[in-house]
């Protein structure tokens, strides 16, 4: 028996479970201090009434013979109806006509930006941002794939734009960016589907921050791009925008035009999902579907109203402290520099030992993270309000 050796080549944790694991050590040592957790993006507003009341009227539905659902329809991985109806009403909305076999629902866009690689050859040279999501790396060191990166920087806006020396056969685009939450405009992602058009390559488009975009100007989906769905397959969650952390839903378009070597990518993903996962649980879809009906939309917005005011107060503190930072209006990250030249890791320590406040180092993110930090709007105001203070005593 040999093992895959591959994940020896890993950095020893998970970036957030390293950072969890330093929390939780630092707490237990000092059960007197109330640390606050602004590292991974978790969110804290309970779900949306519609969505309560809709899982409510499922867990009914399991209750009675009638109407009691065991596995999802269709070999699982298309989800029910409602579902879909109301995933194709909000692409709708955005000038984009999906089809049904098109949507493929999932327990969130983490497990689908991982799976997805079952349909590619180990081969194909991988393309990923520095610094970006650290699921994109961890995964293809895994599968023992070549990766490239394309540097994100403050001189470019933290915006690679492709490069035709380069060559890459699958491209990773997060937009918003987690972390430094810079988006790409239409001119900006129009050259990377070009690009991907080109030169036949794949891009995994990760859409999960898509709702906080508030500029009317940017894409919510990489199919507003012409050209798109010939060369993208989009990953979208309802963790970040329904509060679905816990609860677990997402869904991936991969585009019906979508093909490589003469075979359809959505043939593919079917036939992976159907053997490999299954499904979604039916109170879960039930919820889901009611985030995209009119109550849903405004309920939801009102829960991301409430850290879009987080994120301003933590921009506006940074402001005050005269720190360079990105993010926080299209994003729920705030991509801070490390003030007094320290390293990501420094600072980590710094804050956490004289402020009891945790972020994630940004060389967790890639080379390019390493003199930045990154914080989450996601926490309770109250938390982000006291975190802001302590900032401010510390940093003023
Ligand atoms: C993050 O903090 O970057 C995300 O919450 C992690 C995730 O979505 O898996």
């Amino acid at each position: 028996m040999k093992i895959n050796r591959n994940f020896l080549d890993l950095k020893e944790s998970y970036l957030f479970a390293t950072v969890g694991s330093k929390f939780t050590a630092y707490q237990k040592a000092h059960p007197e201090k109330k640390v606050i957790k602004l590292s991974i993006g978790d969110v804290t507003r309970p779900l949306a009434p519609c969505v309560i009341q809709a899982m409510h009227r499922a867990v009914e539905d399991l209750a009675h013979a009638e109407t009691f659902k065991g596995y999802g329809p269709d070999a699982t991985c298309y989800g029910y109806e409602s579902l879909i109806r109301s995933i194709e009403g909000s692409y709708a909305r955005k000038g984009v006509t999906l089809t049904d076999r098109e949507i493929f629902i999932s327990d969130g866009a983490k497990s689908d930006l991982s799976n997805i690689l079952d349909l590619f050859s180990a081969e194909n040279v991988v393309l990923v941002p520095d610094p970006v999501y650290p699921v994109y790396v961890d995964t293809n060191i895994m599968a023992g794939r070549k990766i490239v990166y394309a540097d994100a920087t403050e001189e470019n806006g933290f915006l690679p734009m492709p490069d035709e020396g380069v060559s890459a056969d699958i491209i990773y685009i997060c937009s918003p960016n987690n972390p430094t939450g810079a988006a790409y405009d239409r001119v900006g992602l129009k050259a990377w589907v070009d690009y991907a058009n080109r030169h036949g390559a794949v891009i995994l488009y990760d859409a999960a921050y898509e709702y906080f975009i508030c500029d009317p100007a940017l894409p919510r989906s990489i199919y507003e791009i012409e050209g798109a769905k010939t060369c993208a397959i989009e990953f979208c969650s309802y963790s970040k925008t329904a509060g679905f952390t816990g609860v677990r839903c997402g869904y991936t378009i991969v585009p019906a035009e979508l093909e490589r070597e003469g075979v359809p990518l959505a043939k593919l993903w079917a036939r992976r999902q159907s053997t490999k996962f299954n499904g979604v649980s039916y109170v879960t879809q039930m919820g889901a579907a009611a985030v995209f009906t009119e109550d849903g939309e405004r309920e939801v917005r009102q829960n991301l109203e409430y850290y879009r005011s987080n994120a301003r107060r933590i921009a506006s503190t940074l402001d005050e402290l005269g720190i360079y930072y990105t993010g926080g209006k299209n994003s729920p990250y705030i991509w801070m520099k490390c003030p007094g030249g320290r390293t990501s890791w420094e600072f980590f320590d710094w804050l956490l030992e004289e402020a009891n406040v945790v972020g994630t180092p940004g060389s967790g993110f890639g080379k390019n993270g390493e003199g930045f930090f990154r914080l989450t709007a996601f926490g309770s105001a109250e938390n982000t309000a006291e975190a802001c203070r302590r900032l401010k005593k510390l940093l003023g």
